[in-house]
């Protein structure tokens, strides 16, 4: 009898216990909500060999895509953008930037094609500056001056890189260390530069650096557009407005007088969308000595830093749209002048006479020689920091 009534007391609790077991068992969870990058199946990275350079270190080429199909190829030599595909108002993609099939190309001959450029972004005069009393002394690769970080800057050198995807779209982040004295300038620098492809048809650049020493630094990026297509011709009929009201007139070895000059009333007023060959030729010595524009403007920013824009290109034959957006207080307007039709590129285009632009965001050239200019100089402890960001849309006739 006890032994019933404990064998009912037993049956009796795995009774409520399995009653209890199935109230509290939950239906099977459903997937956790995917993220938007990765409902944004379309975006990718995608990695592969591109080559090595001559002292035998491998180059990889990275495909980012985004979900409506946008496309940029960069390369861990010089950080170099090899191609941009965006769509123009029919919504065909094209190639807007300038460069090379193969890498052989960028090491043969490039006028700084698609690169990121340091550690200083264009001229300091006759290559020297004074730093905490002391000298400094860089190779002279644009006679009379120093250009664009010297003989191999940051154009020249194989970075590392890591690929990402994530909210913010997808992307590169490119690192270098620029030993201390490397190409004459103080201190080992740690630069990063981040690569960021968004689902919004705009392509940001966010560069970083911290140093062991006082030195000046202004990283950029030299890509040459041309938004009617690589390959297309010259960029005359494109239009132009830049968020500029003064720009820095230079000498005839293209270095500041140290004058920030108003613009009004001169070729450099880009204050309204113009066509770029509206005014190129015209007689001023300014334009003389650039050869066409080859000149930094003082960008117009409100007080308070942050993105603001710096410039807007249009291609009235194709709609395609470039704005740019910049944490730097300057912008240079490169008209391509240098080109001359001795290059021949992607598919065997032979580029000629401003085939293409650049809009390099930076500090102004030659600051380390110019006191009164805002300072370049980045410190031990300091963070150096500059975003960038280029927007591709499409414009109505
Ligand atoms: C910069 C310079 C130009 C030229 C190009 C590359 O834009 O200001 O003078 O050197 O780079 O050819």
């Amino acid at each position: 009898m006890r032994d019933a009534s404990r064998y009912h007391r037993l049956l009796w609790s795995a009774t409520v216990l399995v009653a209890l077991a199935a109230c509290t068992a939950q239906p099977t969870p459903p997937p956790p909500a995917a993220t938007p990058a990765q409902e944004a199946s379309k975006a990718s990275v995608h990695k592969e060999a591109f080559g090595s350079t001559a002292d035998g270190a491998a180059v990889e080429l990275y495909t980012l895509t985004n979900a409506s199909g946008m496309e940029v190829r960069a390369m861990t030599y010089g950080g170099i953008i090899v191609s941009l595909r965006v769509p123009d108002r029919t919504g065909a993609l094209g190639d807007v930037v300038l460069g090379y099939d193969s890498l052989d190309g960028y090491l043969k001959s490039s006028p700084y094609f698609g690169a990121i450029i340091g550690r200083y972004g264009n001229r300091i005069a006759r290559g020297r500056f004074k730093l905490d009393g002391k000298e400094y002394k860089l190779a002279i690769n644009n006679n009379p001056n120093a250009l664009h970080g010297g003989r191999k800057g940051f154009d020249k050198v194989v970075w590392k890189a890591e690929s990402f995807q994530d909210q913010r779209g997808v992307g590169v982040v490119f690192t270098y260390t620029s030993a201390d004295g490397e190409e004459g300038y103080p201190g080992k620098l740690d630069a990063k530069v981040t690569y960021t492809l968004a689902d919004d048809n705009s392509l940001r650049f966010e560069y970083q650096a911290v140093t062991d020493k006082p030195t000046p630094v202004n990283l950029t990026q030299h890509t040459y557009f041309n938004l009617a297509g690589d390959g297309s011709g010259d960029i005359l009929a494109q239009e132009l407005m830049m968020k500029a009201s003064r720009f820095t007139p230079v000498d005839k070895t293209l270095i500041p007088t140290g004058e920030l000059k108003s613009v009004e009333g001169t070729p450099f007023d880009f204050r309204t969308p113009t066509a770029i060959g509206a005014r190129i030729e015209a007689k001023d010595e300014q334009i003389t000595f650039g050869l066409g524009y080859d000149h930094n403007w003082v960008l117009d920013r409100e007080p308070g830093g942050g993105m603001q824009l710096a410039a807007r290109v249009h291609d009235p034959a194709s709609g395609r749209v470039m704005e740019v957006t910049t944490t730097e207080p300057g912008l240079q307007f490169y008209s391509g002048n240098f080109l001359d039709g001795t290059l021949t590129g992607k598919g065997g285009h032979v580029y000629q006479h401003r085939a293409g632009l650049c809009l390099e965001t930076q500090h102004y050239p030659d600051s380390p020689n110019k006191p009164d200019f805002p300072s370049t100089v980045l410190k031990p402890g300091e963070e150096y920091r500059s975003h960038t960001v280029y927007a591709f849309s499409v414009q109505k006739p």
